[in-house]
């Protein structure tokens, strides 16, 4: 398929649709994407008619465009609207998902190097609830996850294979689709963390052939915080355990005994920010508009274009690997603390964040890293901005450098 590129024009009437893109560079995508206005505006207005109407008045006029939203999920991930639940965040859908499965002593769970703390802390809980067992695949000396080291690990144990599309804290993307087809090979139960992936990249649950999904909307759906949701395939739904009920879980409930509703959306609350089911509505509607495959190249030559300026300026190490890297930048400015790091650039207006050693816990005591920079582009963010942030950590690192030469002459 014929990709278009974005025209600077494109781009220049995109970020005059997001206010926060006027005077700030936002590099941290990965942690919360600026939302566009239209999603702002969409969840103000609708908690101002609430305010005067009252909420479930509200509710009830716009029941329909609030139940399109799963259509719209489902449309953005090649899934049917039967199959997304929406909830609070991606560690929720997780959870729900992981919970859900019917662990025994000695099942095993195999994982990436890549998996984030949420869902290892998940597995650990498993651990020590169940006695399942934890295998870590570690990735290959390239920084890729190894296809045959996850074939190997798999025995007639196995009863999960839980990982992450693209982690926290570095800059490379997981072979989500074949690890899907080792999945079906041996009749395994496959869940992805799609949080970073989701908005960022085509996610296609068909092609990667996923169980289950787990996404937060405010990273690269640029939708609001405290949303998100969880695809389960129809051919799993009820083989995941209910961990919670409210009356719209069911179908039919009498004194004696209920019937659970038939799709995905048994694993909602019922109680929900319905402004906030509207912000992300219109951010997976916005990005459905503007194409995911153009936004995935645009973010790939955007990172690449800023990991090559890195990697020219003395003093910084970039640490992305692998063989397909995504706007997740990752780097170490020698000789500063990245919280400092993130703290002068801050000052400039420029927004960054730091990759903890428990965030991607395995990956980071692996490579011996704590505390790294994390710098996330987005599509709308330029090649001009890039450049300035490229300018102000060679200032840095100039300044450091000079500071420990001055030190050493003393
Ligand atoms: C890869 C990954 N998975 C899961 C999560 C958890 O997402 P949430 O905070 O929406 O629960 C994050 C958050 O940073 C993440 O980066």
């Amino acid at each position: 398929m014929e990709i278009t590129p974005f025209k600077k024009e494109e781009i220049q009437a995109l970020r005059a649709e997001t206010i926060g893109t006027a005077d700030r560079i936002h590099l941290n995508n990965a942690g919360a994407s600026l939302p566009p206005d239209i999603v702002v505006n969409t969840m103000v207005d609708f908690l101002r008619e609430e305010a005067l109407y009252g909420g479930y008045e509200v509710e009830a006029k716009y029941r329909a465009q609030l139940d399109h939203t799963h259509a719209l999920i489902a449309q953005l991930i090649n899934a049917h609207a039967d199959e997304i639940a929406l909830v609070e965040n991606a560690s929720a859908a997780w959870d729900i998902a992981f919970n859900g499965l019917n662990f025994q002593p000695g099942d095993e769970v195999i994982t990436s190097e890549m998996e984030y703390v949420s869902n290892v802390l998940g597995l650990l809980n498993a651990q020590k609830l169940y006695g399942i067992v934890i295998k870590m695949v570690p990735n290959d000396d390239e920084g890729n996850f190894s296809i045959p080291a996850l074939a190997a690990a798999i025995t007639d144990r196995t009863k999960l294979i839980a990982v992450t599309h693209i982690p926290s804290t570095a800059g490379n993307v997981l072979p989500a689709a074949a690890i899907g087809e080792v999945a079906r090979k041996n009749n395994i139960v496959y869940l992805l963390d799609a949080c970073q992936s989701a908005g960022q990249m085509p996610v296609d649950v068909q092609a990667i052939g996923c169980d289950m999904l787990a996404v937060t909307g405010r990273k690269y759906l640029r939708g609001p915080r405290g949303s998100g949701f969880l695809y389960v395939r129809r051919q799993m739904i009820d083989k995941l355990k209910l961990l919670f009920f409210d009356g719209r879980t069911v179908s039919h409930v009498s004194e004696q005994d209920f019937v659970v509703r038939a799709d995905a959306r048994r694993f909602e609350w019922y109680e929900k920010n319905p402004a906030v089911t509207l912000g992300l509505q219109k951010a997976v509607e916005y990005a459905l508009n503007i194409g995911i495959a153009r936004i995935w190249q645009r973010i790939q030559q955007l990172a690449f274009l800023f990991r090559q300026w890195l990697q020219a300026v003395e003093g910084i190490t970039v640490h992305d690997q692998g063989d397909e890297l995504c706007g997740i930048v990752t780097f170490s400015v020698a000789g500063i603390p990245a919280t400092e790091v993130r703290a002068k650039l801050a000052v400039k207006n420029i927004n960054v964040h730091i990759g903890l050693a428990k965030s991607t816990i395995y990956y980071m005591n692996r490579k011996g890293l704590d505390g790294i920079v994390r710098a996330s582009v987005h599509y709308y963010n330029t090649e001009e901005e890039i450049e300035i942030v490229c300018q102000e950590l060679r200032a840095i690192s100039n300044q450091v450098r000079i500071q420990v030469m001055q030190t050493k002459l003393r």
